[in-house]
């Protein structure tokens, strides 16, 4: 990954690939898009988790996405895999677990960025300080997945924002 390179790929990652990190990919890829940014960053997600390989995002996730316009039904559970560290120049975790779980198997020579998503989070989208990570919502209620949609839109706007200043003014100059 350098300003010179003429793509950019992002990596979600959550424990199920259900809940947080599709929605993380279907509303980053369609603010990508919203730029036109399509041709230059690939967006995926991946779980660390396998009990939902091949599944379609969570019921609860498609029911928040779909009323804020945004489709997750094309996507599909997959593990992450020490091949992404090939593949991905900014690999994002929602939690801290997620974290350590992609730094225990993080190659050597892996150059790119391996962080949290909350860190690109200019602000807090309620009244409550931002917090850390993306809560998991899976074994909560509605609030939760309102709570995940909330962060993960204004994260998706600070990480573009930081890729068009470190990563795009470059190109198009
Ligand atoms: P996600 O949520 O990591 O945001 O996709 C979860 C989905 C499933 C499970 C846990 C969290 N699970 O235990 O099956």
């Amino acid at each position: 990954m350098t300003t010179a390179s003429t793509s950019l790929s992002v990596l979600f990652v959550c424990l199920g690939n259900i809940c947080r990190s599709p929605t993380a990919h279907g509303v980053f890829a369609t603010l990508v898009a919203s730029k036109g940014y399509s041709e230059t960053i690939t967006v995926d997600s991946a779980g660390t988790g396998d009990w939902h390989l091949d599944h379609a995002p969570d019921q609860r996730t498609a029911e928040v996405a779909k009323s804020k316009g945004y489709d997750l039904s094309a996507l599909r559970a997959r593990l992450v895999t020490p091949e992404d560290f090939d593949q991905f120049d900014y690999i994002i975790a929602m939690d801290n677990a997620n974290l350590s779980d992609l730094r225990a198997m993080q190659p050597e020579g892996f150059s790119g960025h391996l962080g949290l998503f909350l860190d690109f989070c200019q602000q807090s989208p309620s009244e409550q300080p931002k917090p850390q990570e993306v809560p998991d919502p899976y074994y909560g209620g509605e609030e939760g997945f309102e709570l995940v949609f909330a962060l993960v839109e204004e994260a998706s706007m600070g990480l573009l924002e930081h890729i068009e200043s470190n990563h795009l003014q470059a190109l198009r100059s």
